[in-house]
């Protein structure tokens, strides 16, 4: 699907133009006049009232059709991004012509584009029939040519995580998944290394070793860096990228195990968010970093009482395979901390602890200091994703204390799992600031909904553009 900007008299032949209605049937400002053009009465008919998510095609002068879509009581721009999604799923004819409702033309511009990418995203690689969307084209009405281009990129990015996290675990080994992130990371001026087996045992990875133990397919850890002209500040991220987690030797049950292809989102958002950062050409420097494993089931697999040693810091204690993320994050930490970023951001699917905190449409921060989880939390509100703050509360790390190594993976107790996860990852983090977003709750949305849609979610990739973009414009990450 492309987006593009048209003038203000644009040519509806055989489009379909959509046209935002708010309650009661209250046209948004801007489209008075298309709204007088559309027959009341059979709006009436259809019982359309102008609700947020409703929908109606009516006939329209000059146009195949009219959408309108309800915004509610007001056309903000999460309303307006989501209605943006349920008319591109709605049309179906191939062009929309989107009138932009009064919210500043900005802001309208970024909604809409977003809107129908994300809404319109479709994964169909392995579905044998046809039946995708009607619409390739969305016509943005006096919108702005260079927001329509960078919001275009944002949710191109989106929607390659998304792409990455529904691909099937046979498809996505970790020497696939690396290759991947090199092939889209070449055609920017990103510099790409990928490690394969022998470099990270060079290297003294250990503890992304003992997670990779029981797998037959090699792990990989993937540094890219951007280092643009100009950039005073310096961002580090590190993605969890488990390619699928059986649990290892502490196996999950079958449903647990259901969507454990997920396990690789973080490192999916990391690569897709500094991928944007280097087309939008944000003046930052990034160092993003992602340890990719199975983690599966063999005899050579880590059992539990195993002792695994990371590239740096504390000797760990694995008393269960299953909080394998922990680990491979901790050697991911050790490797960013070496470019000596201003702040290190990592993400992960990492606890069902923090899914059963916040449910599935909200992720955790946790952060070094109240400052840091402070833009975080700003810079999603600008992304318009989801995140709240939970404690890093650092008496939780007695819970960790190991009979024979520095630290062991888990307290042995089912509650708090998120911040003790958090709390073990403090170890590996130095003393810089440092953020962690515990995506296992949102990585998936159950629904189709707005600009959801059922499936991989690509939650953090805009939270993370935007964290550049102010980290660029204030000079410190
Ligand atoms: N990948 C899982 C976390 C997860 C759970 C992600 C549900 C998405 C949905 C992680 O590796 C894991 O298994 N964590 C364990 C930790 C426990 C053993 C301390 C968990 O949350 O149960
Ligand atoms: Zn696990
Ligand atoms: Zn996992």
């Amino acid at each position: 699907m492309e987006v593009r900007v048209v003038p203000s008299e644009p040519d509806l032949t055989d489009a379909t133009l959509v046209i935002g209605v708010l309650r009661e049937l209250q046209p948004t400002p801007g489209s008075e006049t298309a709204f007088a053009r559309v027959d009341s009465l059979a709006l009436e008919a259809a019982g359309f009232e102008g609700k947020k998510g409703e929908s109606v095609v009516v006939p329209y002068p000059e146009a195949r059709a009219a959408l309108l879509v309800g915004l509610g009581e007001e056309a903000d721009f999460d309303t307006v991004r989501a209605a943006s999604g349920v008319a591109v799923r709605t049309v179906k004819t191939s062009r929309l012509v989107s009138l932009l409702p009064t919210i500043g033309i900005e802001q309208a511009t970024r909604a809409v584009t977003e809107g129908s990418l994300l809404g319109g995203f479709q994964f169909r690689d392995y579905k044998t029939n046809g039946d995708g969307l009607s619409v390739t084209v969305v016509e943005l009405v006096g919108g702005d040519e260079t927001e329509m281009q960078e919001a275009s990129v944002v949710a191109e990015a989106t929607n390659r995580t998304r792409a990455w996290v529904n691909t099937p675990a046979m498809d996505l080994s970790p020497s696939d998944f690396a290759s991947q992130i090199e092939e889209l990371a070449s055609s920017t001026s990103i510099e790409v290394d990928v490690w394969d087996r022998p470099r990270i045992e060079d290297e003294g990875l250990g503890a992304l070793l003992g997670v990779a133990a029981g797998s037959d397919r090699d792990p990989r850890l993937v540094v890219l860096s951007y280092r643009p002209d100009g950039a005073t500040s310096h961002l580090g991220l590190v993605g969890k990228g488990i390619t699928f987690d059986s649990g290892g030797l502490s196996i999950k049950p079958a449903s647990g195990m259901e969507d454990m292809k997920d396990d690789m989102a973080g490192a999916a958002t990391v690569v897709a968010a500094t991928v944007a950062i280097a087309q939008l050409q944000l003046p930052i420097n990034v160092t993003c970093v992602t340890p990719i494993t199975d983690n599966a089931i063999s005899g050579d697999a880590t059992r539990p009482g195993d002792v695994l040693r990371p590239v740096e810091g504390p000797t760990i204690e694995v008393l269960n395979t299953d909080a394998e993320g922990r680990l491979v994050l901790a050697d991911g930490l050790g490797i960013v901390r070496r470019h000596q970023p201003d702040m290190i951001v990592d993400v992960a699917t990492l606890t069902g602890a923090a899914r059963v905190a916040l449910g599935d449409r909200i992720a955790a921060v946790f952060a070094s200091d109240d400052e840091t989880a402070e833009k975080v939390l700003a810079a999603a509100s600008r992304a318009g994703e989801h995140f709240w703050q939970m404690p890093l509360f650092k008496d939780y790390r007695k819970s960790l204390d190991s009979n024979i190594a520095d630290i062991k993976n888990v307290s042995g107790s089912r509650y708090g799992g998120a911040i003790v996860a958090a709390v073990f990852l403090a170890e590996y983090a130095g003393d810089g600031p440092w953020a962690h977003l515990d995506i296992a709750g949102p990585a998936m949305s159950r629904e189709t909904n707005g600009d959801h849609v059922k499936g991989a979610s690509g939650i953090g990739v805009r939270t993370l553009v935007e964290l550049a973009r102010a980290g660029a414009a204030m000079g410190s990450g």
